[in-house]
């Protein structure tokens, strides 16, 4: 064989087996098989060559180029083969880890605990009652008897005749005076529900916070001045307050309280509405009923007491100017993550 071929077998063989990496295997491949290699223009060359010779440098010259392609799929697969074999290389242990977003708990949640705490720092207990209610302790004994106008004020869900979901928290009222004796201080943060149609104010399952007080010589300056305390507690020290005579079956005298609206301080915005005068309602109130108390057995010439109810997502609400309370149910975390 011609000795130029033969360095060139050595050299390319060598080159081939020394390779070690994907880069280096292809300068190889060019250097010894590509187009402007030796022994490409060797083959190329052949037609020059006295035609008696022509075979023998022919067959030696393609039996190297078939021995050097050879090689480069030898060293390709040595190569590709020991990348798969070691994929550890492909981890690089000191990048930072990827992180898991921790949840949190839910503003509604955030909140009942926050009244409930503000509430039990004035000394009020914690209550519980059934979300599935008997229609006496949601309506009769809160004096409101069959046929009472104000049973139709909420659009009730009766699960039969005389057992409803419960549409407020008041009938914890009922449950938790014929339980024990006065005095009682209770509140009870709970889910409530009303066949409303949904909109941006109303839901069809809600929470409200119910708050009794018994004892003797309750008055409604005792009322007056724990909602004050509770309302610059949840709102804020500035927060200014108004009651006004409003009616519930279960409170004589009932009182609507309101605060100055948080947002424009009660010049009126998009938040209290025009007709409001700059005060938003945030709660219902009064002194509980005689009735009430003769229907727990309680002798209402002895005791006396107070009654309140909020709306939970009415305060999240008003304090983080949340516009439309479906947002509190749709579990979407760029909107849970602001809280
Ligand atoms: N139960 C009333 C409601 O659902 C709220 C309420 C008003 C509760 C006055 C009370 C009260 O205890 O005294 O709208």
């Amino acid at each position: 064989m011609n000795p130029r071929l033969e360095a060139l077998e050595t050299e390319a063989l060598r080159a081939f087996r020394d390779v070690s990496d994907t880069a280096s295997l292809e300068d190889a491949r060019v250097r010894y098989l590509g187009r402007k290699s030796e022994l490409t223009q060797v083959l190329r060359g052949l037609k020059d060559v006295p035609a008696a010779d022509r075979s023998s440098h022919g067959a030696s010259a393609n039996a190297l180029r078939a021995k050097l392609e050879e090689a480069y799929a030898q060293a390709r697969t040595r190569i590709e083969g020991s990348r798969e074999a070691a994929p550890a290389v492909l981890a690089d242990v000191t990048l930072p880890g990827r992180g898991i977003p921790p949840g949190h708990e839910h503003l509604i949640s955030q909140v009942l605990r926050e009244v409930r705490d503000i509430f039990h720092g004035m000394g009020f207990s914690l209550a519980e009652g059934p979300e599935v209610e008997s229609d006496y302790h949601n309506f009769d004994a809160l004096n409101m008897p069959k046929g009472h106008p104000a049973r139709a004020m909420t659009d009730t869900f009766y699960l039969r005749p005389d057992v409803l979901l419960r549409p407020h928290t008041s009938s914890v009222q009922i449950r938790v005076m014929e339980s024990r004796r006065p005095p009682v201080r209770i509140v009870c943060p709970g889910r409530a529900y009303r066949n409303e149609a949904v909109d941006a104010t109303h839901l069809f399952e809600f929470h409200q916070v119910e708050g009794l007080y018994v004892d003797e010589g309750v008055s409604m300056a005792d009322l007056k001045g724990t909602l004050e305390r509770f309302l610059k507690e949840f709102f804020g020290p500035e927060t200014e307050l108004r009651f006004s005579p409003s009616y519930f079956p279960f409170v004589e005298p009932g009182a609507q309280v309101e605060i100055r609206c948080l947002f424009c301080g009660g010049t009126g915005c998009s938040v209290c509405g025009p007709l409001s005068g700059g005060y938003l309602e945030v709660l219902g109130a009064g002194m509980v009923h005689p009735n009430v108390f003769r229907a727990v057995g309680y002798d209402p010439e002895r005791w006396t007491g107070y009654a309140f109810g909020a709306g939970i997502e009415r305060l999240v609400m008003l304090r983080h100017g949340v516009p439309d309370l479906r947002l509190l149910y749709e579990n979407d975390v760029r909107f849970l993550h602001q809280f």
